[in-house]
Parts: structure tokens; C-alpha cells; sequence
């Protein structure tokens, strides 16, 4: 890796994989109008309802399967020919993998995992992932695998890498998501003062509470990451 390339750190949400087909949470046709998080996205949900649970992640994965990168995705790869480029993601999806990206980190998790509900670092890929995780999927110990999804009340392995990275980085660019979910919407907070931070989403302008150092950019991923990209490649 050429050292003395510029560091760009991703901060990405749900909103730049809603142009491939996957529904984002918040947004009016959103996941969370039609389900509520207590009855999918806990812990207690999952001790409460394990089928419901997996069911509702099994259809995550179903999403994410007939789903391809979008132009927002691709732009973020070409980044990587000038500059050092980290993509920390709150999505589950592998969108920024299928793209070309070479460094991901999962803040909630990955759709394409389970996990044993005993060991936390028995993390296992999902085979055949058409099938997703079937009822009776049982670890070493005898318990059912869970989806290796972080729960709303679970906690969030991978923030503290995750702001290390924020912390190094040059350039930020937050894209696609509504900045609900803490630990994940405090990262642009560790930005270095010198560090410049966009925050690209069709609602960017009317976020309340931003650094004021954000500069934001209203418009959806697939058009105005190319976009972005095209003026960091130029400035290179
Ligand atoms: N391009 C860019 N942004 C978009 C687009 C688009 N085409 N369409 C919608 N958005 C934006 C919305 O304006 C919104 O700000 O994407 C954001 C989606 O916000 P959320 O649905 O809240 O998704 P996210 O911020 O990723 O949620 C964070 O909450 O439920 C938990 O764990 C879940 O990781 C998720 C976390």
C-alpha cells in the first residue's frame, strides 16, 4: 500500500443500498413500518420468538441474494486507485464486497453469517445461503445458531476499530444514512479537526445537530457518490 495516499473513511448506511432493491429502516416504505424491532431485533426477541427471528433474517438474506451494487457502491472501489479507502458499513448486506471494495467493516453485522448463541466468536458462513438458517441449525453445544446480527441492546463489537479508523482519516464521507443509531452516528465525531466530512443523502440539508464542518451534499447514492468521486479523483 503506497503510505502517503490520502485515507478516505466510508460511513455507510442503508441508504446506499435502497437503488438496489434492499428497504432501508426509517424511510416511508421502511422495515421498521412493518415490523417492530422488539419483536425481531432483540435479544429477548430471539429467546421469545427464535422462528420469528430467523425467519425475519432469512428474508433479509433472500433480499440481499436478488440484489447487485449500485453506481454508488462502484464509485467507492475506483476511490481506491488514488487513494487508501476504508468502508465501515451499518448495513448487513455484502453489496460493498460484490462491488470490489477491499476493506469492509460491519458495524451490525453480516447477513451471510450465523453465529453460535454461546461462543460469540463461533461465526460461521450460512451454507447453502438460498436456505438461509434452518430451525434445528444447532452449534457445538447443542443450541440453535443465530443470525450474526447486532441486536438494538447488543453491543457493537467493532466501534472501537471503527473510530480508529475515523480518527486516521483525511476524508470522510458519510453516505445514506439517517444518523438514528448510536454508537454508529457518533463515528464523524472522531474526525480529526483538519479532516474533511461529507455526508451524501437525499435529506442531508435538513439533518439537525451535524459538526458544522459537514458539508452536505443532498441527493441519492447512485448519483451523487459517482459524483463526489469524480471531484476526489480530480483533486488526487
Ligand atoms: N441514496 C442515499 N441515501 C438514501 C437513499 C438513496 N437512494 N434513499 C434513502 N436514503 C437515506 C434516507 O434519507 C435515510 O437518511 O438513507 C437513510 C436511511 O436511514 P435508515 O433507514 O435509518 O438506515 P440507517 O441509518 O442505515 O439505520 C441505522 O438502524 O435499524 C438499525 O441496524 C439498523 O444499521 C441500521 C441502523
Amino acid at each position: 500500500m503506497n503510505e502517503n495516499r490520502k485515507k478516505i473513511v466510508v460511513l455507510s448506511g442503508a441508504g446506499i443500498s435502497a437503488e438496489s432493491g434492499i428497504q432501508t429502516f426509517r424511510d416511508s416504505d421502511g422495515l421498521w413500518e412493518n415490523y417492530r424491532v422488539e419483536d425481531v431485533c432483540t435479544p429477548e426477541a430471539l429467546a421469545r420468538d427464535p422462528e420469528l427471528v430467523i425467519g425475519f433474517y432469512n428474508q433479509r438474506l433472500a433480499q440481499v441474494l436478488k440484489a447487485k451494487p449500485n453506481p454508488g457502491h462502484t464509485a467507492l472501489v475506483e476511490l481506491e486507485q488514488k487513494y487508501d479507502v476504508r468502508i465501515v458499513t451499518q448495513n448487513i448486506d455484502d453489496l460493498h464486497e460484490r462491488a470490489g471494495s477491499s476493506n469492509v467493516l460491519h458495524l451490525h453485522g453480516d447477513i451471510r453469517k450465523k453465529r453460535s448463541q454461546v461462543d460469540p466468536d463461533d461465526i460461521e458462513d450460512i451454507v447453502p445461503l438460498e436456505k438461509g438458517i434452518r430451525m434445528g441449525d444447532l452449534d457445538r453445544y447443542g443450541k440453535q445458531f443465530r443470525p450474526h446480527i447486532v441486536f438494538f441492546g447488543e453491543a457493537v463489537p467493532n466501534i472501537e476499530p471503527a473510530a480508529k479508523l475515523v480518527e486516521e482519516a483525511d476524508i470522510v464521507l458519510i453516505i445514506g444514512t439517517s444518523l438514528n443509531v448510536y454508537p454508529a452516528a457518533g463515528l464523524m465525531y472522531y474526525a480529526r479537526p483538519d479532516a474533511k466530512i461529507y455526508y451524501i443523502d437525499p435529506k442531508a440539508e435538513s439533518a439537525k445537530g451535524l459538526d458544522k464542518r459537514v458539508v452536505c451534499i443532498a441527493g441519492k447514492a447512485g448519483t451523487a457518490v459517482p459524483e463526489m468521486v469524480r471531484q476526489l479523483m480530480e483533486e488526487a
